[in-house]
């Protein structure tokens, strides 16, 4: 026999990782934990424990508290209490914590990769090599910010006590990416783990005994979705950070809508990994591996769904399987496993539910004759052909190691294919031509696009959804700022502005034989003048009753319409941002000129010198938004591989505007050019107590090439119109400025397709200060990043 005989028949002996560390510290527990709250372990309130188990040998491993309210409240209250202390430190001394975490994670590293493993089942080779080292990763990362804190944020301040709820598949390193953020910003917070896998964020709460981190800045409590749920209502967090299904995702939008908790969600996917013919076959397939069946495909950017070019299908088919025959199932902690177990039964069956009925649906399943272990949760890789766009198993997130194949002809049928998906996790893109690669990333609907790679992650890169996948970015610099607000904002009192009725009867002082009625203004839809759906118009009344003009009585059927227009118009996101400043200050120019009568007639309802301050600071808002439009870039990071990672700044879409009552002209601008500057499209509901300005404000836009459909105006009655905006499946994001009812309500009402949410929290907000009324926070509001990841070199 050869040497490369023997090689080739050679098998693998056992190479099992040594638990005996992980085992003395459960035992030195008593293998029962309490909630780590105010920097001690806490028995639960109501005295019960759950189990936590091995999935690949259904072992109990320890008892572990199921926390209630009332323990959630003795933890919030500790992150309270512990909060003026921390962030009275110097951003130094905060670095030399996070520093401290970091050194301490990776003293205890294979200890902390070995628990993992066996509380979630996945291969030892994953924890020890990618989780645990991320972790420390994002400690030191976060170390720095801690570090330039308030040389790179000034004006901004801690959110304040940070409720952060996550998942079973990246137990730890999720554990990092919340904390590590929050607490470099200044914030206190209270973490729960998933249910399935507590135990690696108490040996991480021991670790912050063992660094001294002072009590109560990080409380962990342990429990199922009622602690979570509790959690998320307790009323004295600022924030809730969650990662896990978009089912609970859109619960938590639902249950904060009424506070001023900050909210970012991190939730499911259905990433495609589109293949080109001109790939190299070999290493995508390699990358494949990774995509799909790295932590048993429970990953939630996994390519779920494999985009084949049709004329190299077979080919690749063929090779996908003679990889898979070489896939080893088995016991996690063996240190040559590709595949271990999935985290608990409960997850098995819906693999398997799942698989069936895309079976049932047509697909045809492939599954490789490897060895299967006797005992344990453990799901064969597997692969569906002849999947359906439609299918089940193309649409919904099976969070296994099932791999969806489906084909496409041209890069265009691809890009359709890949965004024909409620989720916008990530996605990857195999092809040898930088041209097409660049391309079709640039045309994909997700937060990260890997090209020749797969699975990439670091701390300085932003990780985060579009659409369903969730909203805020974990990582990088627009990371930290999920946990920032600008200290004029935290500050700021409710807002109490009571619009004039717009159907008030007139005023007994009016006299009536004066000035004859104004004007009659039009809706504005894809550049055109429209008159209303309803037929109706409501009378616009000024300061003192006289009666100003008609404006359109807005219905459901204006806004669709709107929509439409506004999502035809997306045009204006790909023009060059050079060409977006010039419209914009042609835009500028134009309100400059007609500055007199615009002012004369606004004058009638905010007074003479409102009026013309509006105008004036409106010309310099829009010069300002001129401005940023080519200088609001990106940034490429350099992380630790080969590889460049383009951080650029999308637009989000179509977004709809409730603009405030107050400040008609200058809020209306403040808000509707920062959004179309970065590329996006408007329907915008401008101030309902003086709808009149939507006939100065098209008659504007019609004078400075702004192309038809970037913005588009409906007057009306703004309740009814945000409802419509925000119940609405083609519009991406909502901005509304209002009381607190109406901001509560854009909350509520969005969370059928999750759209990006800003607001005003009810509060004021001075539109004649431009540290408020213009800049970066609204940019940032504007824009959804997406990494690029391109390996380099050889
Ligand atoms: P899940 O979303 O129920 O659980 C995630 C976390 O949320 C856990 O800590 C859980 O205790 C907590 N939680 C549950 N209900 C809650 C509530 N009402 N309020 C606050 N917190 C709550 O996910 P689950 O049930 O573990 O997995 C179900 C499916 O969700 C998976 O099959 C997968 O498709 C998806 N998933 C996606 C993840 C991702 O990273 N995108 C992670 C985990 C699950």
């Amino acid at each position: 026999m050869s040497i490369v005989e023997k090689f080739m028949t050679m098998d693998y002996g056992p190479a099992p990782e040594d638990p005996r560390e992980a085992l003395t510290w459960l035992e030195r527990h008593g293998r029962r934990f309490g909630h780590f709250i105010g920097g001690t372990w806490q028995p639960p309130v109501a005295g019960q424990y759950f189990d936590t188990t091995d999935p690949s040998t259904g072992e109990k491993l320890a008892a572990v508290a199921q926390g209630s309210a009332a323990d959630v409240d003795a933890a919030v209250r500790a992150a309270r209490a512990a909060l003026p202390a921390w962030q009275a430190l110097a951003p130094h001394a905060r670095a030399r914590y996070l520093y401290a975490l970091a050194r301490q994670v990776q003293k205890h590293s294979r200890r902390l990769a070995v628990l993992e493993t066996m509380d979630n089942g996945k291969p030892i080779r994953e924890s020890r090599d990618i989780d645990i080292p991320l972790v420390a990763r994002h400690f030191y990362y976060h170390a720095g910010w801690a570090q330039l804190l308030e040389q790179e944020f000034p004006g901004y301040a801690a959110c304040g006590v940070v409720g952060q709820i996550i998942p079973w598949n990246f137990p730890l390193l999720m554990l990092a990416w919340k904390i590590a953020p929050a607490l470099a910003t200044g914030n206190t917070v209270v973490l729960k783990p998933a249910e399935f896998t507590p135990l690696s964020a108490l040996a991480f709460a021991e670790i912050c005994q063992e660094v001294e981190l002072p009590p109560g800045v990080v409380n962990i409590v342990t429990g199922d979705g009622s602690t979570g749920e509790a959690l998320v209502k307790h009323p004295d967090v600022d924030k809730i950070a969650f990662t896990g299904s978009t089912e609970v995702g859109r619960a938590i939008r639902k249950a904060t809508a009424q506070s001023h908790k900050k909210l970012s969600l991190e939730l499911g996917g259905k990433s495609p990994f589109i293949i080109f013919e001109d790939a190299d076959l070999d290493s995508a397939v390699e990358g494949l591996v990774d995509g799909i069946w790295f932590n048993q495909g429970q990953v939630c950017c996994a390519g779920s769904r494999l985009l084949m070019q049709e004329s190299i299908a077979e080919k690749l088919i063929t090779k996908i399987c003679d990889r898979m025959n070489n896939l080893r199932m088995g016991p996690p902690l063996d240190k040559a496993i590709d595949i271990g177990a999935i985290v608990a039964r409960v997850q098995l069956e819906r693999i398997q539910r799942l698989v069936d009925q895309g079976v049932a649906e047509g697909a045809i399943c492939w599954q490789p004759a490897i060895p299967m272990p006797s005992r344990g949760l453990y799901f064969p890789p597997t692969l569906l052909s002849n999947v359906h766009p439609t299918s089940v198993v193309a649409q919904q997130e099976i969070f296994g190691p099932v791999l969806a194949a489906m084909t496409f002809r041209t890069p265009s049928e691809a890009v359709e294919l890949a965004n024909n998906t409620v989720y916008g996790l990530a996605a990857c893109v195999w092809s040898e031509s930088i041209n097409v690669s660049l391309h079709v990333a640039a045309q994909l609907k997700a937060g990260v696009v890997w090209v020749n790679c797969t699975n990439l992650f670091d701390a300085s890169c932003g990780f985060g959804g579009y659409r369903e996948s969730g909203y805020g970015r974990e990582g990088g610099r627009e990371g930290l700022l999920e946990y920032l607000e600008p200290e004029w904002f935290k500050q700021a009192p409710p807002l109490r502005f009571v619009p004039p009725a717009i159907d008030q009867p007139p005023d007994e002082r009016v006299d009536f034989a004066a000035p004859p009625i104004d004007r009659t203004v039009k809706l504005f839809i894809g550049g055109k003048q429209a008159r209303p759906d309803s037929g109706y118009s409501i009378p616009v009344r000024g300061a003192d009753g006289r009666l100003l003009g008609e404006a359109p009585l807005g219905n459901r059927k204006d806004i669709r319409n709107a929509v439409e227009a506004a999502r035809k118009g997306a045009g204006w996101a790909k023009t060059t941002a050079h060409n977006r400043a010039q419209v914009l200050f042609y835009m500028g120019e134009n309100l400059s000129q007609r500055r007199g009568e615009i002012a004369e007639r606004l004058a009638a309802v905010v007074g003479k010198k409102q009026a013309e301050t509006e105008v004036n600071l409106g010309i310099e808002r829009i010069f300002s938004c001129a401005a940023w439009a080519d200088k609001f870039e990106g940034t490429v990071h350099s992380p630790p591989f080969r590889n460049v990672a383009l951080a650029m700044n999308e637009p989000i879409g179509t977004v709809g505007i409730v603009c405030p009552a107050e400040a008609p002209l200058l809020g209306f601008l403040s808000l509707v050019m920062p959004a179309i500057t970065v590329g996006n499209t408007v329907v915008a509901v401008p101030s309902e107590a003086y709808p009149l300005i939507a006939g100065d404000l098209y008659q504007l836009f019609e004078t400075s090439d702004l192309p038809d459909g970037a913005v588009n105006i409906v007057t009306g009655r703004s309740a009814e119109l945000l409802k419509v905006i925000a119940e609405h499946d083609d519009v991406d994001a909502i901005w509304c400025f209002g009381d607190e009812t109406a901001c509560a309500a854009a909350k509520a009402l969005s969370v059928g397709n999750l759209k990006q949410v800003f607001t005003n929290e009810g509060r004021v907000v001075d539109w004649f200060d431009a540290k408020q009324g213009e800049g970066r926070w609204f940019l940032q509001h504007a824009v959804q990043v997406k990494n690029i990841w391109v390996p380099y070199g050889e």
